[in-house]
């Protein structure tokens, strides 16, 4: 079986404003399995942003290749990476993403709306999420009165929706207190089981990371050998 997600000798590197470049990716290469949960740790700058943007199809490798569920990236248009990302990726950010004038179900919708699905499957696979992250009496408010916890767990049902494979969450408890942070990460290892999505995410907490099935840690855009979570 295809693993969910590969990198094979993939470098990144961003032209300085003089000359030059800088790398913010050397040489990586690793394959997630299907349903594998993988914490990604590292100093401020050491490429945990940019891995993850490569892995959605965000942006591309300078060189190298970036596999998922089979299909090289690179080989893709920009406009089929962005259908890619749309129904093969869920992401997950530290400040949530969420359009603040619309509903919390509308919220956790829109995916499906880009797509134009509409209709009843849609809207159960919308409550059966709240359901699951203990919001579906909060469907029908504005998403601005919502918590910051609350709002990341809107942001996973989001990413969910369209049952993606894989799942790439930066800093997904970055912008949330402990307890918060807890309940969130709970949460995103649970559905990710649940769905049967690899999970790749960054964080700066070693208890978080310990949740992982495997730890890598980066160091100035290597990665170095994963650990056991
Ligand atoms: N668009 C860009 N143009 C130029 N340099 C960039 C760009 N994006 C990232 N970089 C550089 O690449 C390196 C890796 O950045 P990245 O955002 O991946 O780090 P990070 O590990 O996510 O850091 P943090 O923990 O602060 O979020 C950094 O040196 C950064 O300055
Ligand atoms: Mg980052």
């Amino acid at each position: 079986m295809n693993p969910a997600l590969a990198f094979s000798q993939v470098n990144k590197t961003y032209a300085l404003a003089g000359n030059g470049s800088r790398y913010a990716l050397r040489e990586v290469c690793f394959a997630v399995a299907a349903g594998q949960k993988i914490a990604i740790v590292g100093r401020s700058g050491s490429g945990k942003s940019t891995l993850l943007h490569l892995a959605a199809g965000i942006d591309v490798p300078t060189t190298g290749e970036v596999w998922v569920e089979g299909r090289e990236l690179g080989r893709l248009s920009e406009g089929e990476r962005t259908l890619f990302r749309r129904h093969e990726v869920g992401l997950i950010f530290q400040f949530f993403h969420l359009l603040s004038h619309l509903s919390v179900g509308d919220n956790v919708a829109l995916p499906a709306m880009i797509a134009g699905e509409h209709g009843e499957a849609a809207e159960a696979r919308v409550v059966e999420l709240l359901e699951r992250v203990g919001l579906a009496d909060r469907r029908r408010d504005p998403v601005q009165q919502l918590s910051g916890g609350e709002m990341q767990r809107v942001a996973i049902c989001r990413a969910l929706l369209r049952r993606p494979r894989l799942l790439l969450a930066d800093e997904p408890t970055g912008n949330l207190d402990d307890e918060n942070g807890r309940r969130v990460m709970d949460l995103l290892l649970s559905l990710a089981d649940d769905e049967g999505a690899a999970l790749l995410f960054v964080t700066h907490s070693q208890e978080f990371a310990r949740l992982a099935d495997q730890v890598w840690e980066l160091h100035s855009g290597e990665l170095v050998a994963g650990t056991e979570g």
